[in-house]
């Protein structure tokens, strides 16, 4: 029998080593493969296409005697599976991750050798034709980001793949750099014969030792099928800040990782000043589906408006079936939290949802029928950012996350902008009074009756104001997204919880 257990790094910590180690001791031959995203269900195992989750060694002698009360059926049958549209997590629980001969079976390299067939300028046109936007946050089309690149004149460039996944709740990257490496390299591989760049970095975040280990030796593996191109790995040192592009490329220089002023645009003036591409691993692991034949096209078809092909949501928080989703864009919190996810894992109502990141807004279950959809969040001041979906319970208080909020913001500021590296520290004590009643006195206001400032404490009306002038600062005095973006948190929870501000 041969029994398929998942190694990637979510599996190992919920016991998949120990579980693939007691088949092992039964006589079963074992294969290690990609996760299929059902975290709810890892340590998940795979004997002939079913499905038996989550198994423990204990579980082991009744699976393989075929009387298991972990059965689950046929896997790609699992409402959760089935109900996916997966184009760049095609592979996921499939294929063994380092396997060259699984990969060029389900497709692999295809989409690298017809796109070294033809002009850079045409494969930037299908780039551009998919509408593929880059995946990392911003969505800024990657088709045009490439063009600048490739338009600039310059004799070196370089493709930089941004897998310094820092959002809470976010995993897609890491999956995908575990479960699924060449199709990255593939991706980067392309995008370099796009633009006319030789080389390509990967910067990974340090807390993701088994990425790090599976992308080395992926290179390794893969470097005659993508040479002249070749990629290293760079890793980080834990700086949430270093995923913003243009620290990210001072830390790969081995300057401070600190964010530089933009104009000008890394796709002009990069990595060592040379032009540029920065996008993020989904981005990248989007880019062969596309290259494929009527790849770009199909792409196209999927999704609402101008966002356009699928979206890898990462369901995550509490919520009791959480995990990885990739569908077109388009799809609504309550599908997602409600139909998909099953709802807490607490099984206590949901109080709200936290969609992009530490600095994504918090969503009010009145705006759970908001499509999944660039535009239509940022009209709900809210952000898609990388898909991550972080639920709460009513157990929640928002006035402790939105003060959470200031603190990270705090804590991560690289300290280049004033608004955000002072702004922060000040948000915090400003929550802290409101949230506590206890107003200090406004030595401003009382400066020239400073013996009586007491009778001067401003109101809980007047701090608001105050937490509303910051908010305000931040958002359009910072310098990058992350003092830019911390109002949107601290906003919403506001906006839509003020009883927990109370
Ligand atoms: P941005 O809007 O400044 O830029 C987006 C991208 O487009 C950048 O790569 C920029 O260089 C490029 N670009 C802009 N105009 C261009 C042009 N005319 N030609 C060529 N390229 C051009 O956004 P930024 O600051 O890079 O990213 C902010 C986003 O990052 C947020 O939306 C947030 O959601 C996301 N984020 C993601 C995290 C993660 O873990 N993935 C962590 C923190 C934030
Ligand atoms: Fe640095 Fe914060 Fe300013 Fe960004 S907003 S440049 S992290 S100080």
């Amino acid at each position: 029998t041969v029994v398929r257990i998942s190694d990637d790094a979510l599996a190992l910590a919920c016991g998949a080593g120990a579980v693939a180690h007691a088949f092992a001791e039964a006589g079963s031959e074992i294969e290690r493969v990609s996760s299929w995203g059902m975290h709810w269900l890892e340590p998940l195992v795979e004997i002939d296409g079913q499905g038996f989750g989550p198994v423990s060694p204990a579980d082991v002698q009744a699976i393989l005697a075929g009387h298991s009360d972990k059965a689950i059926g046929p896997i790609v049958q699992h409402p959760f599976i089935a109900g996916q549209q997966r184009l760049t997590f095609a592979r996921a629980g499939r294929t063994r991750p380092l396997s060259l001969e699984d990969y060029a079976a389900t497709g692999g390299w295809t989409a690298l050798a017809r796109a070294r067939a033809m002009a850079p300028a045409d494969v930037i046109a299908e780039v551009t034709g998919s509408g593929l936007r880059g995946r990392g946050g911003a969505g800024f089309p990657a088709g045009v980001k490439w063009q600048t690149v490739l338009a600039a004149a310059a004799p070196r460039k370089f493709v930089v793949c941004n897998a310094d996944e820092g959002d809470s709740g976010t995993f897609a990257d890491r999956m995908l750099m575990e479960g699924d490496p060449f199709q990255l390299i593939e991706g980067m591989a392309i995008a370099g014969h796009a633009v006319g760049a030789w080389q390509g970095f990967i910067y990974i975040r340090s807390e993701y030792p088994h990425a790090i280990a599976k992308l080395r030796a992926a290179i390794s593996l893969a470097a005659s099928q993508i040479a002249p191109f070749q990629i290293e790995v760079r890793v980080g040192a834990g700086a949430y800040v270093c995923g913003e592009e243009t620290s990210l490329l001072n830390s790969i220089e081995g300057k401070r990782g600190e964010v530089r002023a933009k104009p000008p645009l890394p796709a002009i003036e990069g990595l060592f000043g040379c032009p540029t591409v920065v996008n993020n691993v989904l981005t990248l692991a989007a880019i062969p589906h596309i290259l494929t034949d009527c790849g770009s096209s199909l792409y196209d078809s999927l999704g609402i408006d101008r966002s356009k092909g699928t979206m890898p949501i990462q369901l995550a928080g509490n919520i009791k079936h959480g995990g990885l989703f990739e569908t077109a864009f388009g799809i609504t919190l309550n599908d997602l939290i409600h139909g998909i996810g099953g709802g807490t894992a607490s099984g206590r109502p949901v109080k709200a949802v936290q969609v992009g990141g530490p600095l994504g807004a918090y969503l009010h279950p009145s705006q759970f029928d908001l499509p999944f959809d660039y535009e239509a969040y940022s009209r709900a001041n809210a952000l898609i950012g990388h898909g991550g979906v972080v639920v709460f319970d009513d157990t929640a208080n928002m006035g402790a996350l939105a003060r959470f909020a200031f603190q990270f913001c705090a804590a991560e500021s690289c300290g280049k902008c004033t608004p955000c590296r002072i702004g922060s520290t000040r948000g915090v004590e400003l929550i802290d009074r409101i949230r506590s009643g206890q107003h200090v006195p406004d030595l401003v206001a009382a400066l020239p009756q400073m013996h009586n400032a007491r009778n001067h404490a401003r109101s809980r009306e007047e701090e608001l104001a105050l937490l509303e002038d910051l908010c305000e600062t931040m958002q359009y005095g910072s310098l990058c997204a992350l003092g830019g973006f911390t109002p949107y948190p601290v906003r919403s929870a506001l906006k839509h919880w003020p009883e927990d501000f109370a």
